[in-house]
């Protein structure tokens, strides 16, 4: 399986999904649409092939989003993995990359979609928290789940404290949702998540 990994800033998860070997995946390329993002430095430490991809001024999104595909096409990508890419991407990309392109989003959705996630679980006091792996449909943050992680939320909690507790299952959670893709564990087909040919119905495979 050929990996393109997308990002825009700092590439905590960028670097947790370098950082691994996987069993039947490749990273081809990693592409940023911010040239001062802190993840490009991640990208070179492990030697891989970088593309910056700036919206142009005149450019639409349906042009930045053609070339994007463009690029991910030529490249014969598999998978594309959404790794803190703050671009939202069109009807046609998501129709292009159906069952093909994965997000790591910081809430256990349907949960707090959009930003701003762990601020909104603080002030609605909620008992836990987490994150999810979901397939990208176009509708934003809401495409089938396939992993999810929960942390516990404490009353001494800070977004600080919360968003670090969150993010170490997060560099756990996306690796392995790749590997399951990898070797065929789970897969979209039919517009239907299957894990192990059995359909999830919307629910996560694992709960972590
Ligand atoms: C993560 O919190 C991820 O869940 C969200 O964007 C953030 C990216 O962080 N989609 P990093 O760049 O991987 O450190």
């Amino acid at each position: 399986m050929r990996l393109a990994i997308l990002f825009s800033g700092r590439g905590s998860n960028l670097n947790a999904i370098l950082a691994r070997t996987f069993f039947k995946a490749t990273v081809e390329v990693c592409i940023t649409d911010q040239p001062q993002a802190k993840g490009i430095e991640v990208v070179k430490h492990y030697a891989k092939p970088l593309i910056i991809l700036e919206k142009q001024e005149q450019q639409t999104k349906a042009d930045y989003d053609a070339a994007l595909i463009a690029i991910l096409q030529s490249l014969n990508i598999d998978l594309v993995v959404l790794a803190g890419f703050m671009r939202t991407l069109s009807a046609e990309f998501c129709e292009v990359f159906a069952g093909k392109c994965i997000n790591i989003h910081p809430s256990l959705l349907p949960k707090f979609k959009g930003l701003h996630t762990h601020e909104r679980a603080l002030a609605q006091q909620e008992q836990e928290h987490g994150c999810s792996v979901h397939f990208v449909t176009k509708e934003l943050d809401g495409g089938p789940l396939m992993l999810q992680a929960k942390v516990p939320v404490f009353s001494s909690d800070t977004v600080d404290t919360l968003s670090e507790r969150v993010l170490k299952k997060e560099h756990y959670l996306l690796p392995m949702a790749i590997q399951m893709l990898a070797i065929g564990e789970i897969l979209w087909s039919n517009n239907e998540v299957l894990f192990n040919g059995v359909p999830l119905h919307g629910r996560p495979a694992y709960e972590l």
